[in-house]
């Protein structure tokens, strides 16, 4: 198998005495879509947090395109092509619709506007409210323009948490659709979800993880098509 894009071997995350993940380990193929699905609290925002640099993890590497970037700050990860849309969405609500999209590409100077003009083009209500605060938008077209306002610092790899939580189910269809377009345009996309069954269906490959540690791993269908996985540690959602 070729070389992962992004890979991390034997992570180790702590908040003070609350071990968080335990010796877990992940590879990401380039143009792939990966999955880290379980329940909450497992530790999967921590593993998200530990590859963009929000969280140091105690112990492990991250490597992304042959590096180690496991003491990198957030911001170099972000220039580097490693972009994470949080979980909460995180949009400044007093902002503009276009201001939020702006800040996504602080550092891309010339290619901003018309990244911008992209997604205005992909995502036709954000143009219709480019000029409204983004806080009046629906938890749905918050959750575009937070997907929008990633692309715009044109990420290699897209580590989405929980894009779709809280959103009414023919919200979460448009969400996946975007999901799928992303990937099909070639950008590796991590995607931890607690909507297990549409993350594996969805995914090329995937984890899941059980109180800071990876229980089962393989080929999303696979995982999907095992009803045991499922009930144990998956839920009925
Ligand atoms: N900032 C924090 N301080 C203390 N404990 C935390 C913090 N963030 C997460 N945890 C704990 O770490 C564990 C994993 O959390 P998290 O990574 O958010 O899981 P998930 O995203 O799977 O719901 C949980 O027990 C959670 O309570
Ligand atoms: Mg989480």
């Amino acid at each position: 198998m070729s070389e992962p894009i992004l890979s991390a071997e034997g992570l180790h995350i702590s908040y003070g005495h609350v071990d968080a993940v335990r010796g877990v380990s992940l590879e990401v193929q380039t143009g792939s879509l990966v999955t880290l699905v379980g329940a909450n609290g497992a530790g999967k925002t921590s593993i998200l947090n530990a590859i963009s640099g929000l969280v140091r993890p105690r112990a492990g590497v991250i490597r992304f395109k042959g590096e180690d970037i496991t003491k990198w700050p957030s911001h170099r990860m972000v220039k580097a092509g490693l972009v994470q849309v949080p979980e909460g969405r995180e949009i400044l609500a007093a902002l503009t619709v276009a201001e939020n999209l702006s800040l996504g590409g602080w550092h891309r100077g010339k290619t901003l506007r018309r990244n911008v003009d992209r997604m205005y083009e992909r995502f036709p209500v954000l143009k219709e409210r480019q000029k409204l605060q983004a806080g009046a938008l629906s938890g749905g077209e918050q959750q575009m323009l937070a997907i929008a306002r990633a692309l715009i610092a044109e990420p290699e790899v897209l580590l989405l948490d929980e894009p779709s939580m809280g959103l009414a189910p023919k919200i979460v269809d448009e969400v996946f659709a975007v999901i799928d377009q992303i990937r099909q345009t070639g950008t590796t996309v991590v995607l931890v979800e607690q909507n297990a069954r549409r993350a594996l269906a969805a995914a090329d490959y995937g984890y899941v993880m059980e109180t800071g540690e990876i229980s089962h791993s393989g080929p999303g269908r696979e995982l999907l098509a095992d009803e045991k996985i499922i009930e144990a540690y998956l839920g009925l959602s």
